[in-house]
């Protein structure tokens, strides 16, 4: 079984997401607090209303992904999470909610439904929005003790199904990498390729479900990085290298503050250490990097060289295998794992 206190693990990347872009996770909060509140209006189940949860405090606003959420939310959750985002929306940049409740009731009214039908949802937040508390609650102090006191029940580890949960990740994972626009598919192959790696190893299944987490969200830090500095076309200055540098500390800030996340915050928060110590940001040498900690910075290495990047082609078989040898030989990576990448590599294991 998989436990993962979800409601930490939530707050922690809402935490992530805005420590540079507050106005972000501000928006994010009060979308979750209006989703959550229009899905215990509509007597949802515990389930659903995690869904929901999960989802408003981590998904970003791009309609695309919205769309590709159909097959995993119903259509009624999609609904409350778009009412919620609208109502959201129109409170950006702004601290008295309530001033704005005119003109949120007014285009609800006069455009809203003239392409939406009147469903139960958009009753139910007709109703809310005439409740003076609704407003009041959405200010900034009352926000975080609002969801935690609406989500708290789940904190004992409940979380959702292990296959729900997984789902979750993987969107996660696909969020990290649309962040980046160099990396499309890039965790989700690292976590495929750490799995092989650690089935050679005949490692025990429920290391290798832990492996394949942390090999989802081994750069999950990069949420915290400005979109425009991790897909800048032109050379990094050295302040913004340096920004980029933090994205494995946050990874590990992450999950070490997740309740059944926390034994994998080295797996994937070293992921740029090296053995010789020249990595980043922590400077671990050798014998700290355990051994799941070494198969993750092997699949990551083996996952970057053999992907299309904005600035280069992927690499020919020839030049990665080169390039894996000499890292073994200066002792940055294990080179028994190497080996057994460079195996997978030769039998065409790597897609
Ligand atoms: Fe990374
Ligand atoms: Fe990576």
């Amino acid at each position: 079984m998989l436990f993962v206190d979800i409601s930490a693990f939530a707050f922690a990347v809402n935490r992530t997401f805005g420590l540079f872009e507050k106005h972000e996770r501000l928006y994010k909060m009060r979308r979750t607090l209006i989703a959550l509140q229009l899905g215990k209006r509509l007597n949802l189940k515990e389930n659903e209303l995690k869904k929901i949860f999960l989802q408003s405090m981590l998904a970003n606003e791009d309609k695309q992904f919205w769309q590709s959420q159909n097959k995993i939310y119903p259509s009624q959750l999609i609904e409350i999470m778009f009412l919620a985002s609208n109502v959201a929306g129109f409170l950006r940049g702004r601290n008295v909610c309530i001033f704005t409740k005119e003109k949120i009731k007014d285009f609800f009214l006069h455009q809203y439904l003239k392409v939406f039908t009147k469903t139960p949802a958009v009753l139910a937040l007709f109703t809310l929005m005439e409740e003076e508390a609704f407003w009041f609650n959405l200010e900034e102090e009352f926000l975080f003790l609002d969801i935690l006191r609406l989500t708290m029940g789940w904190n004992e580890f409940s979380g959702l199904a292990e296959e729900e949960m997984k789902k979750v990740f993987l969107l996660l994972a696909k969020l990290i990498d649309n962040k980046d626009i160099s990396t499309r598919r890039h965790s989700e192959r690292v976590a495929k390729i750490a799995v092989k790696i650690s089935k050679e190893l005949k490692l025990p299944f429920e290391k290798i479900k832990m492996i394949e987490i942390a090999g989802l969200l081994h750069d999950i830090g990069k949420i915290a990085i400005p979109t425009k500095i991790l897909n800048k076309p032109s050379k990094l200055s050295e302040k913004e290298f340096l920004l980029i540098k933090s994205h494995p500390f946050y990874t590990y800030k992450l999950f070490e503050t997740v309740g059944g996340l926390n034994e994998a915050a080295k797996w994937a928060g070293y992921h740029h250490e090296r053995l010789d110590g020249s990595g980043y940001p922590f400077k671990i040498k050798g014998e700290g990097l355990e051994l799941e900690t070494r198969i993750i910075q092997v699949a990551d290495i083996l996952a970057a060289l053999t992907e299309d990047r904005s600035y280069r082609k992927c690499m020919e078989k020839e030049q990665v295998v080169n390039i894996i040898s000499l890292e073994v030989k200066n002792k940055k990576i294990d080179p028994d794992i190497a080996k057994i990448a460079l195996k997978l590599l030769s039998a065409k294991e790597i897609l």
